[in-house]
């Protein structure tokens, strides 16, 4: 039997897609936020979605610039990503006060983060504000992910990516099924 749950915990049923550090820089101030709510939109050309609150000083910074990179982290940091989640870049410098590297980025001027696995740098080609969050589409413009850990998908059997599912529960996928179209 189905249970009815609340609208809003509806959104946790959608939740999981890769948990994300968003990257972004504007006028010298570089800055990290942590963000559940990605997704890919379009093939031609490659477009994903992000969605920032209007709270985030990563909304202000994206919205000047109009570029960003979303960074994949593993598991393995998890500690950094609740923090890079829980504080403000108004009120700290996050890649000094949790000891990521920033790395220039090599197509928009938001840096990537060197422990994370994986980069995607995007333009932001549109955005709209939705609700209380700002929709940001952006267009992949450079990618990279560590060689080891990509065999034409993530290889998850190498890397735990995280999932969030919503409050303080996580998780990470760590197998394989492969089944070819009919
Ligand atoms: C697991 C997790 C997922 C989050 N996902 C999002 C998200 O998708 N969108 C968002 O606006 N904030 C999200 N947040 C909250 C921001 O990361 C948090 O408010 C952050 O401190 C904002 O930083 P900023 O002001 O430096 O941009 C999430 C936080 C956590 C811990």
């Amino acid at each position: 039997m189905k249970a009815k749950i609340e609208n809003l915990k509806g959104l946790r049923l959608l939740n999981p897609g890769p948990l994300v550090l968003i990257t972004s820089k504007y006028q010298g101030k570089s800055n990290i936020v942590t963000a559940a709510w990605t997704s890919p939109v379009s093939h031609s050309p490659p477009l994903i979605s992000i969605s920032l609150s209007t709270k985030r000083l990563s909304h202000v910074l994206i919205g000047n610039s109009k570029e960003f990179t979303v960074n994949i982290p593993s598991i393995e940091l998890l500690d950094k990503v609740l923090l890079c989640g829980s504080e403000s870049g108004r009120n700290v410098d996050k890649f000094k006060a949790y000891k990521l590297k920033e790395v220039k980025g090599k197509k928009v001027v938001s840096p990537s983060i060197k422990e994370c696995f994986a980069f995607l740098e995007c333009k932001v080609i549109d955005s709209f504000l939705c609700g209380d969050h700002y929709l940001f589409i952006g267009e992949i413009v450079h990618c990279e992910i560590e060689k080891e850990y990509y065999n034409d998908c993530i290889d998850v059997e190498k890397v735990k990516f995280i999932n969030h599912l919503g409050g303080s529960c996580f998780t990470y996928p760590e197998k394989i099924v492969e089944k070819k179209r009919e």
